[in-house]
């Protein structure tokens, strides 16, 4: 009798799980959450707080219209970082209200959120896209929150950097701007009419501000956080310190990788050393990763080639970078988090979790792996 209930509670287990009891890591397969219901937190990001981890991610719907925002900000929480539960909707879209920046239909990506220890508040930030307008408006969304869940408070969106010089300019910035460039955004790759040093966007944005896409945050181990972003038509990454409550940018940042079209960035730090990983500008479309090194955030940063290894590596394994998350608990053990986007079918995009190996000289390194789990790191 007592094995009959053992069977029966197990099975309730697998059925509740959808599937999943184990305490493994699956790259790329349906990841259910505790209603066993794919997790749908799209290009997203992790904070760990009071003993427990945070995703949250892009909400996607079904099919191509899932490429924008129907919903908003999706959070999940996890003690183990397998098992997740569905804690809603941390960020909403704004209905009934079309010319709101956040307005259902808008493009908002990429959103991480962190904690600011001095004033006590959530703060998201994430790349938004004005409705209707495709990827012209280029810019910033704050959200902020009391709970780390939700719900958060649009505060406002820019352009980052407005009447700020990078710490890094050149004299070509400062100069009057080209006409081939003045009143024309164009969508990235391919489109400038040279290369971001000779044709001056960061100058034609001057005073409007930077243009920001891809993005990511990085917070330091002396509190101070900084913003990661694509700009310059996609051309050029920019590094911005945030100001100390994190709500805006502090006008100091560098220009980095400018012509390497990076995207997708994501930052950890490791042995002293600061590391990104990125992808390459292609779209939905799945492109190699990028690893780069620096002993100081803001430079000089140094390109270190593709981290992936193995088959598909020139692919990232079908996916592309999102977020780095540090394992609290355990030393130097960091996962690499991207995602393997279905654009045609937006909710069905996957996750691909790997652990960051690192080589004998400490360079980090992911390898495809069927499926994993924490004890990975243990074994080091
Ligand atoms: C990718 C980018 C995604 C999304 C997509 C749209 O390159 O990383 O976040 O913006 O382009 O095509």
């Amino acid at each position: 009798m007592k094995q009959f209930f053992l069977i029966i509670t197990a099975l309730a287990l697998v059925m509740i799980s959808g599937g999943r009891v184990s305490k493994d890591i699956i790259p790329g397969a349906i990841w259910p959450d505790n209603k066993g219901v794919h997790i749908n937190a799209h290009g997203g990001g992790i904070l760990f707080h009071k003993g427990k981890y945070y995703w949250f991610g892009e909400h996607k719907v079904e099919g191509e219209k899932g490429n924008q925002a129907w919903v908003g900000v999706h959070c999940y929480s996890s003690k183990n970082l397998t098992n997740w539960k569905d804690e809603g909707i941390a960020l909403e879209v704004i209905t009934g209200d079309p010319g709101h920046a956040i307005t259902e239909g808008c493009i908002l990506e990429r959103p991480k959120v962190i904690y600011n220890r001095k004033t006590k508040k959530f703060v998201m930030w994430f790349h938004l896209e004005l409705k209707d307008r495709g990827y012209d408006a280029a810019r910033s969304g704050v959200a902020t929150s009391d709970r780390i869940t939700g719900p958060y408070t649009f505060m406002k969106s820019f352009r980052p950097n407005a009447g700020h010089w990078p710490l890094n300019v050149k004299d070509i910035h400062q100069q009057p701007v080209g006409d081939q460039v003045k009143d024309k955004y164009c969508g990235g790759k391919g489109c400038l009419p040279g290369h971001p040093d000779t044709v001056n966007l960061l100058g034609r944005d001057f005073q409007g501000g930077q243009m920001a896409r891809d993005q990511n945050l990085f917070v330091d181990d002396d509190g101070k956080a900084y913003h990661i972003y694509s700009s310059e038509e996609n051309s050029t990454l920019h590094i911005s310190l945030l100001t100390e409550d994190y709500l805006s940018e502090s006008g100091k940042y560098i220009r980095v990788f400018p012509g390497r079209y990076m995207e997708a960035p994501a930052i950890f730090k490791y042995q002293g050393n600061y590391f990104l990983i990125a992808s390459d500008c292609t779209g939905w479309d799945p492109n190699a990763a990028r690893l780069a090194r620096a002993p100081d955030i803001f430079g000089p940063w140094e390109e270190l080639g593709n981290p992936c290894i193995g088959t598909d590596a020139e692919l990232t394994f079908h996916s592309q970078s999102t977020f780095v998350l540090p394992v609290q608990g355990k030393k130097d053990a960091f996962i690499f988090l991207a995602d393997r986007w279905n654009p045609k079918n937006a909710i069905d995009g996957r996750y691909v979790w790997l652990p960051v190996q690192f080589d004998e000289n400490g360079i980090p390194l992911l390898k495809w792996m069927d499926r994993w789990n924490l004890n990975f790191f243990s074994k080091k």
